[in-house]
């Protein structure tokens, strides 16, 4: 297993199949190193080639929005990788052996941040990373449970904006990934915690962080555990949910 120096050096270097004949980058990966949520798309396509950076076209401006809906970004709290690394020819699906060529690097990636859970984007991935005889129409959503990581597969931002009838099953999906956050990741919202905090100081006042998980308001001293930030929490996210258009 290499170090992010080395895998990063390596995977920018790499000739392992014809896709790194015509490319203009490698598109490595995005994102906090120790993330606890993993996002896996197929490839790159034309912008995330030119760019060298994972889903920066209108697909990756849906999925930016997607994630803030449910307090994640590639800024924050997720890492995002593909993967295939190098973009095929007219965003062709990757092929079994560019897929195979290439999937170490995701394998050393993943060994180095030990995600809890991984979302798979899209058909491709989730056919590489769940099972081959995937179904994004049937089991999207769902839950498979492998080597004590959580993952799921989410229809690929690109197919929503093809079909948008399909962003209500997705806002289903994000709700579940959120859930699932909660249930078996210790610090992806803690940031998040962050801004409960001061939109808790918002309300109450002032308040002074003790704790990650704690808020004392700084007029009574009263100290607020987790739960009740977590209620302040569905207060903001009932706000969100009157907003389902991403
Ligand atoms: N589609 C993908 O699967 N990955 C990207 O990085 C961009 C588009």
């Amino acid at each position: 297993m290499l170090d992010w120096t080395e895998l990063e050096a390596q995977c920018l270097s790499c000739q392992r199949c014809a896709l790194a004949d015509a490319r203009h980058h490698v598109v490595f990966g995005v994102g906090v190193r120790d993330a606890e949520v993993m996002l896996i798309g197929e490839g790159p396509g034309e912008n995330e080639d030119l760019q060298g950076q994972p889903f920066v076209g209108r697909g990756g401006q849906l999925l930016d929005e997607m994630l803030e809906l449910i307090d994640l970004s590639r800024e924050k709290n997720v890492y995002i990788a593909n993967i295939v690394k190098c973009r095929p020819p007219h965003n062709r699906d990757p092929l079994n052996t560019e897929q195979d060529a290439c999937i170490d690097y995701l394998r050393n990636q993943v060994a180095l941040i030990r995600p809890r859970i991984i979302v798979c984007l899209g058909r491709i991935a989730a056919m590489r990373l769940i099972k081959p005889d995937f179904k994004i129409t049937r089991e999207h959503g769902l839950w498979f449970e492998k080597s004590g990581v959580s993952m799921m597969a989410m229809f690929h931002p690109a197919a929503i904006l093809r079909d948008p009838s399909r962003r209500p099953d997705t806002f289903m999906d994000l709700k579940s990934l959120q859930a699932k956050i909660r249930e078996v990741c210790t610090h992806t919202y803690q940031v998040m915690r962050n801004q409960e905090l001061s939109w808790g100081g918002y309300i109450f006042g002032p308040a002074k962080p003790t704790h990650i998980n704690t808020y004392t308001h700084k007029k009574s001293g009263t100290e607020y555990s987790a739960p009740l930030l977590h209620s302040f929490l569905e207060i903001q996210n009932r706000q969100y949910t009157a907003i389902p258009d991403f």
